[in-house]
């Protein structure tokens, strides 16, 4: 039976998608069966950010109307035997795939794979509780910021409703010269703030954005480490959390710290 873990966070543009997708590409780095499935129906960009969005031929909103198979829309990423996509769809109104038309197709995909990963859309609203409907685990993606953590505890409310085995913390976009400046709410800040356990830290990392996404190739050297350490966190509970500071510290470290300030 896969785990199906939900990324919610309440505020846009925190790293859901960013984080689903290579979540999905270090676990099946380290073996397993992963589906990434893109709940963010109309304004879906996992299939943009896996790099398949020239191999769609069935999308979700075709599987839940039972125009194909869910195995026919499933998109296998380039040189990753073992990851999956399942499309969102840009062309139906939203309200045509329900939280049980998603369930339906977990179901069905359940003992295919190991990870099922949902990415949620933004907003607490329909599709927020139609990606969450399916999940037995939540990921809550945060960035460092008051704005993104107060929706987080929303969120955190919300999923209250919900029969979530865990629901954890994934720090994203933490710069570490800030932290050590202190302009930046600090992680236990942030995670005594929301009382749930933290999986991960990503830094932030401009590689992220710009790097070409198909073939697992998602992470720079920095955050692909952070990332590796998330999978390992999620898979075994191995504690071990990317220390976002460790370049700016000492001498050299307070020089760079202040050259950056600077720039
Ligand atoms: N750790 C990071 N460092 C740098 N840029 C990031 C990081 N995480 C996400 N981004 C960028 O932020 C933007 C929003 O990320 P995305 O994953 O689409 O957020 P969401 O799915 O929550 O709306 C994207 O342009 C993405 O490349
Ligand atoms: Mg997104």
């Amino acid at each position: 039976m896969a785990r199906k873990i939900v990324m919610t966070s309440g505020k846009g543009g925190v790293g859901k998608t960013t984080v689903c997708a290579n979540l999905g590409i270090n676990l099946a780095k380290l073996g397993f069966r992963v589906a990434l499935f893109d709940a963010d129906i109309g304004l879906n960009n996992l299939d943009v950010v896996m790099g398949i969005e020239n191999q769609i031929v069935f999308d979700i909103t075709d599987v839940a109307m039972g125009r194909c198979r869910a195995r026919q829309a499933l998109v296998q990423v380039k040189n990753l035997s073992s990851l999956y996509v399942m499309p969102s769809s840009h062309a139906y109104h939203k309200s045509n795939v329900l939280g049980e038309h998603i369930k339906n197709v977990l179901d069905r995909l359940d003992s295919s794979f190991d990870y099922i990963l949902i990415d949620c859309p933004a907003g607490v609203e329909a599709g927020f509780h139609r990606a969450v409907y399916s999940a037995n685990e939540a990921l809550i993606v945060v960035t460092p910021h008051i704005s993104s953590i107060r929706d987080a505890d929303k969120v955190l409310g919300l999923l209250e409703e919900y029969n979530l085995s865990s629901k954890s913390l994934v720090i994203n976009r933490m710069r570490g010269d800030m932290l050590l400046n202190g302009d930046l709410m600090t992680i236990e800040n942030i995670v005594g703030a929301l009382n749930i356990p933290l999986v991960g830290v990503i830094p932030d990392d401009d590689m992220i954005g710009s790097s070409c996404s198909v073939g697992g190739k998602l992470q720079s050297g920095e955050s692909q480490r952070a990332f590796t350490l998330l999978s390992e966190n999620i898979h075994n509970g191995s504690k071990k959390i990317f220390d976002c500071t460790y370049k700016y510290r000492g001498l050299m470290g307070y020089l760079k710290r202040n050259i950056k300030k600077r720039v």
